[in-house]
């Protein structure tokens, strides 16, 4: 059983390989997504180490001068997907979207140099400089009390948590025009964001457009800006990473350890004393989202040590029968199969996973072996119910089937 879904997710990799780059899933994400595909050459590490290079250089090729790398590539236009290059009227090298992800790239190309650290050091030499001018972009345009903040919702990967429902209140949309939704042709509406939500999305891009992407400006302008514990526990992560891989190629990481100690206390920042538990804070009121998402529960990948997580870890996943759901249950805006606000990810069991097995504790391989039972019963879909496993979203999903190969099958050997 494990041999034959291990050649299936093989199969999925190379169905959606478009050439260089890898696509999340045929229909709704027809581009290069930036963290998918730091996934995409995670799992291709397993069989191809080369092709899992690659990827990482052709996301790389798409960096903004101001060391960006955009959360889409529009490498060949593709109508069934909206927002499109021409509305986010990007401005780099080739046509994408104006803003970032979770900086994970740095983190699988360590997993993919320990795989074969002689080709790693030639292939990552040239990469280290574009991975550390994009960390630094962060350090520079997106902290807040040292934490990294995201501008769009989009930017945290988490589209529609209920961490951003104060900001998205801010907005007003009433200019945002008319505009079709692509993505409720592929996937049922009841598991995608709402109305309400994409009319904040789209504004926000048309903000970002009209200014040219200038940071400065939207810095003034936008008032969207959130600090996120999806963003502060990968980029401490990917910067520890990245340091690792800078000393074992011999390069200077000096500032990078300074940036490793401004965002841990950036992490201390976002304790929510009262919730106990790491949180959203918006940055415009200072106001906290008091949510217990999947994202506090990064703070052992970050190498943060947390006891107080482990009692709340236990609380969630007494609510659920597989993986950590996106958002608590006991939560009033808790929703089984819309996206953010309750489904299970595999990637997120499987970041939070490897914090968990690298702090010495037991729920490590627990998750594995529930994120094993999920997909086996279930399938490489992009996200599931937390209850009942049923499964959610686009289907044949790259990184599920990349974190499969790497991680939650019995024949992986991450740990
Ligand atoms: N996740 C967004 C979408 O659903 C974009 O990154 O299209």
């Amino acid at each position: 059983m494990a041999n034959s879904l291990d050649s299936t997710a093989r199969d999925i990799l190379r169905h959606n390989d478009k050439g260089g780059y890898t696509i999340p899933t045929t229909g709704l994400y027809p581009y290069q997504w930036n963290w998918d595909s730091a996934f995409a050459a995670f799992g291709f590490a397993q069989f191809d180490i080369d092709r899992a290079w690659t990827e990482l250089d052709t996301l790389f090729s798409g960096q903004w001068q101001n060391g960006m790398v955009p959360h889409i590539l529009f490498h060949t236009v593709d109508p069934g997907y909206f927002p499109g290059p021409e509305v986010w009227g990007g401005t780099g090298p080739i046509a994408s979207s104006g803003i970032s992800q979770p900086p994970i790239a740095a983190t699988m190309a360590k997993l993919v140099y320990d795989k074969n650290p002689e080709t790693g050091a030639t292939r990552m030499a040239p990469l280290f400089d574009k991975m550390a001018a994009w960390h630094r972009w962060f350090m520079d345009w997106r902290l807040d009390n040292n934490a990294v903040c995201i501008t769009h919702p989009w930017e945290a990967g988490r589209d529609n948590a209920p961490d951003w429902d104060e900001a998205m209140a801010g907005i007003d949309p009433a200019d945002v025009g008319e505009y079709t939704r692509r993505d409720t042709a592929h996937v049922d509406s009841s598991m995608r964001p709402k109305k309400y939500d994409y009319d904040r999305y789209v504004w926000l891009v048309q903000l970002g457009n009209k200014l040219k992407w200038d940071q400065a400006a939207l810095l003034q302008q936008n008032p969207f800006r959130v600090a996120d514990p999806t963003m502060t526990f990968t980029l401490l992560r990917a910067q520890r990473d990245l340091a690792a891989l800078g000393r074992a190629i011999g390069r200077d990481v000096t500032a990078i350890e300074a940036d490793i100690a401004t965002l841990e206390k950036g992490v201390e920042s976002l304790w929510n004393t009262d919730l106990g538990a790491f949180d959203s804070r918006n940055a415009k009121t200072g106001n906290w989202a008091n949510s217990i998402s999947n994202a506090s529960f990064l703070c052992w990948y970050a190498g943060v040590q947390a006891p107080q997580m482990k009692t709340v870890l236990r609380d969630v996943m007494s609510e659920v029968s597989y993986g950590i759901p996106s958002y608590d249950p006991r939560g009033a805006q808790f929703d089984g199969k819309r996206y953010w606000r309750g489904p299970v990810w595999a990637i997120m069991n499987m970041l939070i996973s490897l914090g968990m097995h690298e702090s010495g504790m037991a729920e490590g391989e627990a998750l594995r072996q529930s994120t094993c039972k999920l997909i086996t019963e279930h399938g490489f879909a992009e996200y599931f119910d937390p209850r009942d496993g049923s499964p959610a979203g686009g289907q044949s999903f790259t990184w599920t089937a990349a974190v499969w190969l790497g991680w939650a099958s019995p024949t992986a050997d991450l740990f």
